[in-house]
């Protein structure tokens, strides 16, 4: 697609967010801050609650270029970007996949009540465990694989980004390394080929002196920290939604570590990808160390068994 195409279709494009909560009135918001669409519309099975939402974001909408509004889900299902996040909510101290079965039941109702879902439309899982989520829904939306994503492991390579940012000051934005496989307990920091201005991060004496799985277990446990304190994440992932949908929205072919199906591990996880207007244009593996490619091994051999009816 051509820039001016891509323009185009940002102007005229439709998202749909089903799931009216903290998750979704948050992606709502960031994507109405950014007027990624030029129209919103959001869908819940409570009514009132997402009646009320819906109210309140039309007042944000005055600095937006984007037109917000209830859908219904025929209507939703012919979005252009169509984005899941009803699901039930991690309590303190639940893994991600202990929601597995209550979600997987919302997901196939919600995704019934789509259909017939736009052929173009691109899918974007958000509840969790997203990688199973995102396999279930490759299956039953009917949509070609590459056009179904799930927000994967964006939130946790952010996190540890961040992390390296403040040991090292530099940007964020410049820290080139990414958490990849599970979003989860068992996901997978790539220390081996994250690099920061060409050069290895292995190779700073600050990060010379870390236990790197301490580390990497902070970025994984920080969602369990902010659950413990207020209950739920859900600016993080707004902001995550907010720049995948402008991806999509622009063809900008950026690389983003979402859940899609890997070819070389058999399964649903999450991987730096190059997202554009058709969905995943490629999956880019990072050159991983042995250790780090048996991490990402368990995690798959997880997913497979979880996704075992949906393959
Ligand atoms: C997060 O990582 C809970 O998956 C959510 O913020």
């Amino acid at each position: 697609m051509t820039e001016t195409a891509a323009a185009v279709k940002r102007g005229g494009s439709k998202m749909a967010i089903i799931g009216a909560g903290s998750v979704g009135s948050a992606i709502a918001f960031a994507c109405l801050m950014r007027s990624v669409v030029s129209e919103l519309l959001i869908d819940d099975y409570d009514k009132k609650i997402c009646e009320g939402q819906v109210l309140d974001l039309q007042d944000a909408a005055f600095v937006s270029s984007t037109k917000i509004r209830v859908g219904t889900p025929k209507e939703c299902g012919q979005a252009d970007i169509i984005v899941i996040t009803a699901g039930a909510r991690q309590r303190p101290g639940e893994t991600r996949d202990e929601l597995v079965h209550r979600n997987e039941e919302i997901l196939s109702s919600v995704l019934s009540g789509l259909q017939p879902i736009n052929p173009h439309a691109i899918l974007v899982l958000v509840a969790n465990p997203v990688n199973i989520l995102t396999c279930m829904a490759q299956k039953l939306s009917g949509l070609p694989s590459h056009q179904v994503i799930g927000t994967g492991t964006v939130l946790d390579s952010v996190r540890f980004r961040v992390a390296m940012k403040d040991l090292l000051h530099v940007s964020e934005t410049s820290v080139h390394g990414y958490i990849v496989g599970d979003h989860g307990d068992k996901q997978v920091a790539v220390w081996s080929s994250a690099t920061i201005g060409g050069k290895p991060l292995l190779s700073f004496e600050e990060v010379k002196v870390l236990d790197l799985s301490k580390e990497a277990e902070k970025v994984a446990r920080k969602a369990y920290t902010i659950i413990d304190l207020k209950g739920a994440t859900s600016f993080g992932i707004a902001a995550v939604v907010s720049e995948l949908a402008l991806c999509i929205t622009l063809n900008k072919l950026s690389v983003m570590p979402i859940s899609t199906y890997c070819e070389r591990f058999q399964a649903c996880l999450s991987f730096p990808v190059s997202l554009g207007a058709n969905g995943v244009e490629r999956i880019i593996y990072p050159d991983m160390n042995a250790k780090e490619i048996a991490m990402v091994e368990a995690s798959a051999e997880a997913t497979r068994q979880a996704c075992h009816n949906y393959m």
